[in-house]
């Protein structure tokens, strides 16, 4: 909609244009928002108050030549000047209610992607084998999924890779301890966070120990097989335990997304030979770097990107320019999106842009680093269990589990135990990942179960409820939500906001596909649940006067429900048809 009266305007301009009244040659970027207010309509344009000055008019009197010049559209009933000279354009109901009646009759709800389709890579979840999987790790599995998700949704290829930490030095120590105590260290393994405690606390007492651990270092990069028996064992029970975390949090990674860090090894050499036959390295004591100028110190001195120490090592940016070149060259990707940490922001800035002057990805390829803040606890600081460690997603998990069950048992104590577990488990889940998706991307947030779990505000539990309510309707009439005759047809006010809404629900997910922000979508399905409590409290549905208008309302809450649905869904929120 905001493109198509993009578009009148862009003609309105020709048009004035050739009049005379604007000057020639003028290339605005035409901006239409969605208003807050219904009395402005339901778009709003500020372009007469662009253009006043070029033109040497009052804004005022510019829009109002601008209203006269504008073409005539099945889609808007009037155009209004408003406040300095904002233009506010009304949408036709009826043309409003066709476009819902299009969504409904399609299984894609009529959303369409605004631009070309592209092969997208997501570089998401990438924890470090070496630890098991901590709440840091929760932001970027699941806002990457959501992304991801949405992206395909809206026609992209995407392309999950998981770039797990499954290099360095740490793993030494981890092999020293498994060769010295084999057996215990079979049943440790069952607790990751156990194991790496046990084998750095032998590193720290023994001398002895650490040598060895250094010299399975080197072994292992040597390729000793018997090294890397060991190292694939560790890493293969690493790995199951992020897959359970995975599947427990209905994401969408599999095994075979994993390409880690460690699968770069080969190219490595190469990279660093190509910096260097293109004349971008220089040696710093001993070390291999590419100078940024534009990138520079407190001291205003240009920073490095180091690739290689003196010691011949590789670093973390060499692997990551390694995966840069593969995503480019072989995956093909049009664009890569890598959610990590905001904390890693300059490495990335910096490592995308060695990447571009080294030509290891194409021309017109896209990098961008969606980075998030930190979860912290209630009290602001960052998120630790009470002995001051940090937190394993798997008991967060378990104990929003637990919460949500001493909450739905509390509010239907006669439901039977299986059913309680479910819903447990899905509003127990849905609450930790809603809680941090609703949030902006790039804040810190404070977790908080008891806020996360409340059925009022913008959370999981107030939205699976919202669904339920309209699934409930057609449960109550004995049919299903496609086998609802009849037609859309808006008169009330709360129907004309709940139709205005959900015709958004495109323009939504563009917005959180291009910039990667699922919280765009988290605000709009609240405020979608919202109309529809309104519309619902004000327009009887079952008990409507005639027929007609029963079949329309249905007709709006049917269409309701499953955009709530689709939208949950891309949010990797499993809704419930009772709660
Ligand atoms: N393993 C890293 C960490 O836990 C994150 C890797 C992110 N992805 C990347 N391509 N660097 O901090």
């Amino acid at each position: 909609m905001k493109d198509s009266i993009r578009h009148l305007i862009q003609q309105a301009l020709v048009r004035l244009t050739a009049e005379g009244v604007l000057p020639e040659g003028l290339t605005p970027a035409i901006q239409v928002e969605n208003t807050r207010d219904k009395s402005h309509g339901d778009f709003a344009s500020n372009i007469a108050m662009m253009l006043a000055k070029p033109a040497g008019l009052k804004p005022r009197d510019l829009a109002e030549k601008l209203i006269a010049a504008l073409p005539q559209d099945a889609q808007i009933s009037k155009v209004e000047i408003a406040g300095p000279g904002f233009l506010n354009f009304f949408q036709n109901s009826d043309a409003l209610a066709e476009r819902l009646e299009t969504a409904l009759a399609d299984p894609q709800l009529a959303v369409r992607k605004a631009t070309a389709a592209q092969r997208v890579v997501i570089d998401l979840s990438s924890p470090n084998l070496a630890k098991e999987m901590h709440v840091g790790h929760l932001r970027s599995t699941i806002i990457g999924d959501a992304v991801g998700r949405v992206l395909e949704y809206l026609g992209d290829e995407v392309i999950r890779q998981n770039h797990v930490g499954d290099w360095g030095t740490q793993f030494g120590m981890l092999l020293a301890y498994l060769e010295e105590k084999p057996a215990a260290a079979e049943s440790e393994l069952s607790d990751l966070e156990q194991f790496y405690r046990a084998a750095k606390q032998r590193f720290d007492e023994s001398a002895e120990f650490a040598d060895r651990a250094r010299e399975l270092v080197v072994k292992l990069q040597a390729g000793d097989s018997q090294c890397l028996n060991l190292w694939n064992r560790f890493n293969d029970i690493s790995l199951s335990h992020c897959q359970k975390l995975y599947d427990r949090l209905n994401v969408r990674l599999t095994p075979a997304d994993v390409k880690g860090e460690s699968a770069y090894n080969a190219e490595l050499p190469g990279i660093v030979d190509a910096l260097r036959s293109q004349g971008l390295l220089t040696e710093d004591n001993g070390a291999q770097c590419v100078f940024l100028d534009e990138f520079k110190n407190a001291e205003g001195n240009p920073l490095p990107v180091i690739v290689q120490k003196a010691g011949g090592g590789y670093l973390y940016a060499t692997t990551d320019l390694a995966a840069m070149r593969y995503r480019s060259q072989v995956l093909h990707a049009d664009r890569a999106l890598y959610f990590v940490d905001q904390r890693q922001a300059l490495h990335f800035q910096m490592a995308f842009e060695v990447a571009r002057r080294a030509g290891f990805v194409h021309e017109g390829m896209q990098l961008e680093h969606m980075g998030f803040g930190t979860m912290n606890g209630a009290d602001g600081r960052p998120f630790k269990t009470r002995d001051g460690g940090t937190v394993k997603l798997i008991d967060l998990l378990d104990e929003a589990e637990q919460r949500a069950y001493a909450l739905v048992k509390g509010k239907n104590p006669e439901l039977d135990e299986a059913e309680l577990r479910q819903i447990a488990r899905a509003v127990g889940i849905s609450a930790v990942k809603y809680a941090d998706l609703s949030k902006h991307r790039t804040s810190d947030y404070r977790f908080n179960f008891e806020l996360m779990l409340s059925f009022e505000g913008n959370t999981a539990p107030y939205l699976l409820y919202a669904y339920t309510r309209v699934a409930s309707v057609f449960r109550k009439l004995g049919k299903g939500i496609d086998e609802i005759g009849g037609h859309i047809q808006l008169e009330a006010e709360q129907e004309l906001a709940l139709a205005a809404r959900l015709a958004q629900f495109g323009e939504v997910l563009n917005n959180v596909g291009e910039k990667g922000e699922p919280h765009l979508l988290c605000t709009y399905l609240y405020d979608l649940a919202g109309l529809f409590s309104s519309f619902y409290e004000h327009c009887p549905i079952l008990a409507a006067e005639q027929e007609e208008q029963k079949q329309s309302r249905l007709r709006l809450a049917a269409l309701t429900g499953r955009t709530l649905k689709q939208g949950l869904e891309l949010l990797g929120l499993e809704t419930l048809e009772r709660m």
